[in-house]
């Protein structure tokens, strides 16, 4: 096998791709490491679960966790994880974080949910994401259940308030996979088999930039380049959406960093560029906070790295505690050019889950918090620095806060992708109860997405863990 099919392989192999049948779970099933109890329970998710799901793609066979506590999980088996997922940031603050739940009690015992009217809590809530949200002047609130349906719903309202069709957005994004958002998210598997979707086709993509690969030939990643295409296309050179006497774009919608991709941090200029070429055609800028925001940054919202203010953002899972919520923040001008009942979700904004979303805005920025995340980012830094002098597979760390992306390659100089070698560290990760991520534009990337507050103990134990599964795949992958 030639070694870009190998690479192709392995990548298939980290997204579940393609799953055939029952028979090959199944058999996926036997090859984990999990007890008995672990490989009953996901025979039978096989057998009446839709196979489209995360679990069957982030792991050859999905493990069943039924317990959590902070930052560990413990499956049926009883077996503990470190949690380094944190439900892709959904349960930010930890699994089952104390107050949270307290607050969820009380508010279950008082008003589950009415419809899609204003409550209280819903009011309330509206009041804290508009003041925090650094959006200039006053500012309206759109609540939703998930992260799709927020972006969703500020490509809406950005389309309807415009009366524009096209939206603009980097390669590599990932802003859902629902019907509306699918066609702006660029992932493999997710995309190309959909399109069009909500926009019907109505969408234009520029270059992500990223410094590590940006000299390489054949790279899929750029420095600030990447966006000169952007800046000519929209003075009318060559696209669809503008040809030099005006543009027909509503929006660029952009997540600060791109996370889904591998949790890529892109130079600090990229954000402010973007802003400039809104700024200069008139088009409205939508900030994807849906993983950045609330904290993992090391800031409040991840495009405060970059000094610029956004005309909507999207918010979602850490607001929820790990109830689903979203919420879309803009001008009170965009958000109330709609007649009422224009927007309905009957889901949206639930009692409980605002009850504990007042928690996650209280404990975030309570003073000192974003300190913590800080600190604890610097611990997993300065540890996987050290690392990264002892092994070379370890290429590249993206870092701000307790985002933290780490990029794997056979040869540092090359920095020819590895991701059989990321592969071995998942799975063998897997066994020795880390639960880690995946991602990179070559399936050569490790996410860690811990929760916000993990105690500073359980990172030393993961750095020592990783640095062991790190050196045992490096054995094997670069004879080391
Ligand atoms: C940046 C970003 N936007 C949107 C979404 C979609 O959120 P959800 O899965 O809740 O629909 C995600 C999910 O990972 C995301 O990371």
């Amino acid at each position: 096998m030639g070694e870009s099919n190998k690479v192709l392989n392995a990548v298939e192999r980290l997204q579940g791709l393609p799953v055939t049948s029952e028979a090959e779970l199944l058999e996926r099933i036997e090859a984990m490491p999990f007890g008995e109890q672990g490989r009953s329970w996901a025979a039978r998710a096989a057998r009446v679960e839709s196979t489209g799901n995360v679990g069957w793609g982030l792991f050859p066979a999905t493990p069943i966790i039924e317990r959590g506590e902070g930052s560990l999980l413990y499956d049926v088996d009883g077996k503990e994880y470190i949690d380094l997922l944190s439900g892709f940031s959904v349960s930010g603050l930890g699994n089952n974080f104390p107050p949270v739940v307290e607050a969820i009690r009380a508010q279950a015992g008082k008003l589950t949910h009415f419809f899609d009217f204003p409550t209280p809590e819903r009011i309330r809530l509206a009041e804290r994401l508009g003041e925090l949200s650094g959006i200039a002047g006053p500012t309206r609130v759109l609540f939703g259940t998930t992260g799709s349906d927020a972006v969703e719903s500020a490509v809406k309202a950005a389309r309807h308030y415009t009366g524009k069709p096209y939206v603009l957005v980097a390669k590599g994004d990932y802003h859902g996979a629902t019907h509306g958002t699918i066609e702006l998210t660029s992932r493999k598997g997710m995309n190309a088999a959909f399109y069009p979707g909500g926009t019907g086709g109505n969408v234009g993509f520029f270059g992500f930039p990223h410094t590590y690969r940006a000299n390489l030939a054949e790279s899929c990643s750029f420095g600030m380049e990447a966006l000169d295409d952007l800046d000519r296309s929209l003075r009318g050179t060559f696209s669809p959406w503008a040809d030099g006497s005006g543009n027909l774009v509503a929006a660029i919608l952009a997540e600060p960093f791109q996370s889904s991709s591998g949790y890529y941090v892109p130079p600090r200029e990229y954000l402010a560029e973007l802003r400039r070429i809104c700024d200069e055609h008139g088009i409205l800028l939508i900030i994807d906070e849906v993983q950045t925001g609330l904290g993992r940054s090391g800031r409040l919202w991840g495009y405060e790295h970059s000094g610029i203010r956004p005309d909507i953002i999207a918010v979602s899972k850490t607001l929820g505690g790990g109830l689903p919520l979203s919420a879309v923040v803009a001008p009170a001008e965009i958000l109330s050019s709609w007649q009422a009942t224009a927007h309905i979700n009957t889901q949206a904004g639930n009692a409980v889950a605002c009850a504990a979303a007042h928690v996650v805005l209280d404990t975030i920025t309570a003073p000192g918090f974003l300190d913590g995340v800080n600190q604890r980012g610097e611990r997993f830094k300065a540890g996987l620095d050290a690392i990264a002098a002892k092994h070379p597979s370890l290429g590249y760390i993206d870092h701000a806060g307790i985002y933290l992306g780490l990029e794997f390659v056979l040869d540092p100089v090359r920095k020819t992708p590895a991701p059989n070698l990321v592969y071995d560290i998942r799975l063998a990760g897997l066994a020795e109860g880390l639960l880690l991520d995946h991602g990179g534009y070559y399936g050569n990337r490790i996410p860690l997405i811990p929760a916000l507050n993990i105690p500073f103990e359980l990172i030393d134990v993961v750095l020592e863990k990783l640095e062991r599964l790190i050196g045992e795949a490096e054995r094997k992958h670069l004879g080391a």
